[in-house]
């Protein structure tokens, strides 16, 4: 593909929310002094206003905002969509996807989201069961996010996806089952399902270290992704990449799937990361710091890199076998491929044609076949 055929697709870092979940280290802010949404509004209009006169004339094939929380910027979500469309023009059937925390959205934020040209929404719902929200710190109720999804629809969104966390301290198998029923009941055509990661510098973080939660263990969580991948399938949800399941090809994250398949993207916003024609680079992760940038004309990269030869091949492993549909044996070094073979011994792997694809025990150990097969 020449550099202006891959599909680029634009993400919008929203570093916002209400009050910050225990468990998450993303990059976010309660908004405070001058770190307050009307500022990061301003800033981020003028580095879209950067990327357009640094890419050039390139339509957008996607468009994903993510938090933070998004929604909390309500109808601004509309003026970041149109600054993307009238300094790159949307593809049609472009994808226009917004994250929302189901405490943040109402019925008639949902209707103008919808109107203004957003196709997909992604709701955190995380969990159903009480007492794992509550240890997750999430501030809505069980139903909510159910009812948003509910109300997502009734807006016109025909791709509703739901995000869900397993392995919580706490969460029974039954608890689990409990959360994928419902979490069904809303009809959504996309279900991301993500193990609970322990991030060092958060308060369950410290919980853990000092003993006061325990930590989530391994063969829990891959009973927990078994179990999600079994249900899920059995009410018409594939798996088309290790935490993601869709109801048809259609219902699949383009944005996501460009990510995977190092295609261009452009980050705008604090923190957010960038990848375009093999060069990386990550702003500034401080609100104030990214605008203070922009206003004074300079761009917000904090660093910058070139992706070797090397560099590349490793992603393409590492990425690519994410994917249900694997990765060409012939991107594998001799070695990566000589551990083809014993990863089919072990059942970790299977040969379609020239495809190395994980079976449904690899993807339980996806980081070691993805270590073996990177040799
Ligand atoms: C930016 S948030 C989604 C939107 C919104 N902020 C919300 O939480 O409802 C993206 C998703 O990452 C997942 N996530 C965040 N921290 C995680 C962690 N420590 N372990 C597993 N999943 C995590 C959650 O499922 C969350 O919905
Ligand atoms: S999980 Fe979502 S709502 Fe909670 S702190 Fe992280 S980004 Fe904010």
């Amino acid at each position: 593909m020449s550099v202006s055929a891959v599909p680029l697709g634009i993400y919008i870092h929203v570093p916002f929310c209400a009050a910050r979940c225990g468990y998450c280290d993303f990059n976010t802010y309660v908004p405070s002094g001058a770190e307050q949404p009307s500022t990061f509004l301003e800033a981020a209009l003028r580095e879209i206003a950067l990327a357009r006169a640094e890419l050039g004339a390139r339509r957008v094939s996607t468009v994903f905002i993510g938090g933070g929380t998004p929604t909390l910027i309500g109808t601004d979500l509309l003026v970041l969509l149109e600054a993307v469309e009238r300094s790159f023009g949307l593809l049609d059937a472009a994808e226009v996807t917004t994250e929302a925390n189901p405490e943040s959205t109402t019925p008639g934020l949902l209707r103008a989201l919808r109107a203004g040209g957003f196709t997909r929404i992604s709701l955190g719902m995380q969990s159903a069961t009480p007492h794992v929200l509550r240890t997750l710190d999430r501030m809505h109720t069980p139903g909510r996010a159910v009812a948003a999804a509910v109300e997502a629809r009734e807006a016109g969104f025909a791709h509703v996806s739901l995000d869900l966390i397993y392995g919580t301290p706490g969460e029974s198998d039954a608890d689990w089952d409990d959360t994928l029923a419902a979490a069904l009941r809303a009809e959504p055509d996309h279900i991301s399902a993500y193990a609970l990661t322990v991030e060092p510098g958060t308060a369950m973080g410290r919980a853990v270290r000092s003993g006061r939660l325990p930590a989530p263990d391994d063969a829990t969580q891959a009973r927990r992704y078994a179990r999600a991948d079994a249900i899920l399938a059995e009410h018409g949800l594939d798996w088309y990449e290790l935490s993601s399941w869709a109801a048809t090809p259609e219902a699949r994250c383009r944005h996501n799937l460009g990510y995977w398949r190092s295609y261009d993207w452009w980050g705008i916003g604090p923190g957010a990361h960038s990848h375009v024609g093999g060069v990386r680079w990550w702003n500034v992760r401080r609100p104030a710091a990214y605008a203070v940038a922009l206003a004074a004309g300079r761009s917000p990269a904090a660093g910058r890199e070139v992706l070797t030869a090397e560099d590349r091949a490793l992603e393409t492993v590492m990425l690519g076998l994410r994917e249900r549909g694997g990765l060409a044996l012939s991107a594998l070094t001799p070695a990566g491929a000589a551990a083809v073979q014993r990863e089919v011994a072990r059942r970790r792997v299977e040969l379609v044609g020239d495809r190395v694809q994980l079976t449904r025990r690899g993807r339980l150990f996806a980081d070691a076949v993805i270590r073996e097969l990177s040799a």
